[in-house]
């Protein structure tokens, strides 16, 4: 069945929001906190290892009620009930978006076109793990019998940036295989990799779902050509292995049966990391913490299915952002982890978010006249600090963040942790609070400078304050709290394509560059040129010059 179809502006709640709206702009994140003591408290949401402290947006509780309703005008819980049940609410694909059971328990039951499809999930997590502990043991070896020491990701898009992401975010639990991820079909990223392994000792993962992606198939194509200059094309059945849908294709690479991983067109490219993609995941950190990795979502799964919305953090994340974006007219949101280990998170998140949600039609395919997907962008902190803060503090436009941090390091070096997470606190307070001219005239007064050299300055070190951010408070970063934590991501996503009225599991935008890259290609191999706008055909006279 279907997603209901509202139009989320015709909603009585959107037209109370956008009164509310009118009423509350103004309103200051420190009036808010000093009229009420049990802020922090009430709107904060303890779950797992996991503070996830909302407090610090510019909300009341009223904004809060009026966004669960329009959540409920809009049948989130229908929609939810549709998600997690396999309907194919990916319709202009007819799929279902099932990521959720490449993590749910064996003795859960999603039924896929009148099958379980839980057994088949389990049958391949089982090749992973005896596949990866292989590899990693070096009992599996490659063709002069020698143990593998590296290991290269070929993918791009979902099937690159995803275990990418994860392998460094664990960087810390991996095991000796040297991992690497080839993925731009720039030739000098693949040539860069390859003066970095030795064929007899480097195992090749090709990660496409559909196994027809111009890049992947390149980039596979000249390392199996750099392969063959010392090694014979039955030793490809050894060094190689393959995840994707089309299993044909696979077989007219050359890779052996046994190192097939298959996977499901109801899992979305973005989405894939839990499925055979993140067999690389596996082998960077082995079977057990990828398998700890896929238990935290799925832990994060159960608490957004059966938690009320009002304390259910990837609703409470969706409907806030839904307030900046669709109200407060903000288009982009920062995340800032303050752990090195994330570096790729929002990076990850970028196609995750924005190629879900970057959608202009709504699911009658009538153009929108609301805004949809937010731009997402970030960097670890405090790299950070030094880097865009600037803007976020004293810049003309509003930017939602959210800070991600830790409790603990893992290297349990106590001295840069407090640093750190020192910097970490002050930044939300400082976004908050800013500091108003009487404060800075208080302070510029100590420095014993003239009135005149306080007067210039006094402007521009005036921070207006009431940036928005919310901050995840986490234990420690593992395999179980990344996996909830990417989880909640991946639901967020979800509920504000409900509420948006889009289609969040397509990604028709892509195409078109690739259609016109393909014909183009002909153009440069070719003597000649067809027909294209002036600029293009210039810019191509003088490329093949
Ligand atoms: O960029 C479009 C896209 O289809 C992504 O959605 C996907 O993750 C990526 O290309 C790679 O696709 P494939 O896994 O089929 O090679």
């Amino acid at each position: 069945m279907a997603l209901e179809s509202t139009n989320p502006t015709k909603t009585q709640a959107w037209k109370k929001l956008e009164q509310h709206y009118k009423t509350t702009k103004d309103v200051h994140l420190k009036a808010l906190f000093a009229e009420d003591g049990e802020r922090a408290k009430d709107l904060s949401i303890h779950w797992d290892d996991f503070l996830f402290d909302f407090s610090k947006n510019r909300v009341t509780k009223d904004t809060l009620s009026l966004l669960l309703e329009l959540a409920d005008e809009v049948n989130l819980k229908d929609a939810i009930t549709k998600y997690f049940g396999g309907e194919a609410i990916n319709q202009t694909e007819n799929r279902a978006v099932l990521h959720t059971a490449l993590r749910a328990k064996k003795t859960d039951s999603v039924i896929v076109d009148g099958v379980n499809a839980i057994p088949e999930v389990y049958k391949v997590k089982e090749h992973i793990k005896s596949f990866s502990k292989a590899i990693i043991s070096g009992t599996k070896k490659g063709y002069t019998g020698k143990a593998f020491t590296d290991v290269v990701n070929i993918g791009i898009g979902g099937s690159d940036l995803g275990p990418a992401m994860v392998v460094e975010a664990l960087r810390f639990y991996k095991n000796h295989l040297k991992t690497h991820f080839v993925s731009n079909v720039d030739g000098d990223h693949v040539h860069e990799i390859l003066k970095e392994l030795d064929p007899e000792t480097t195992l090749f993962v090709v990660v496409s779902k559909t196994f027809t992606t111009q890049e992947t198939l390149s980039n596979a194509t000249t390392i199996k050509k750099w392969f063959l200059k010392t090694a014979k094309q039955e030793d490809v059945a050894k060094h190689f292995a393959a995840v994707s849908t089309n299993t044909e294709k696979i077989a007219e690479f050359g890779i052996a049966a046994d190192n097939v991983f298959p996977m499901w067109d109801w899992v979305g490219g973005r989405f894939s990391l839990w499925s055979a993609v993140g067999i690389t995941i596996a082998l960077a950190v082995g079977y057990e913490n990828f398998d700890a990795l896929l238990k935290g979502a799925n832990s994060m799964d159960d608490h957004f299915k059966t938690t009320e919305f009002d304390s259910n953090i990837p609703v409470i994340m969706a409907l806030l952002s839904i307030w900046y974006n669709n109200f407060h007219k903000a288009e982009t949101e920062a995340i800032i982890p303050y752990t090195q280990y994330l570096s790729r998170f929002s990076a990850y998140l970028q196609q995750g978010i924005m190629e879900s949600n970057g959608k202009r039609v709504d699911r009658n395919g009538n153009p929108v006249d609301y805004q949809t997907g937010t731009i997402i962008w970030g960097e670890p902190g405090t790299n950070a600090q030094h880097a865009f803060f600037q803007l976020i503090h004293q810049g003309t436009k509003l930017i939602p963040a959210d800070f991600i941090g830790f409790k603990k390091s893992l290297h349990g070096d106590t001295d840069h942790h407090n640093k750190l997470m020192a910097n970490f606190f002050a930044q939300t307070e400082a976004l908050m609070n800013g500091k108003t001219g009487d404060e800075v005239l208080y302070e510029l007064k100590k420095k014993n400078l003239s009135q005149a050299e306080i007067s210039n300055l006094l402007p521009f070190k005036i921070f207006t304050g009431n940036k928005p951010t919310n901050t995840f408070l986490i234990d420690q970063l593992t395999p179980k709290s990344l996996g909830a934590l990417i989880a909640a991501y991946e639901h967020k996503i979800f509920v504000q394509g409900v509420v948006w009225n889009i289609f969040s599991y397509d990604q028709w935008g892509v195409e078109l560059g690739k259609q016109l890259a393909t014909n183009i290609l002909k153009d440069i191999d070719d003597s000649g040129l067809t027909d294209h706008d002036s600029s293009t055909l210039r810019l191509l006279q003088l490329f093949k010059k």
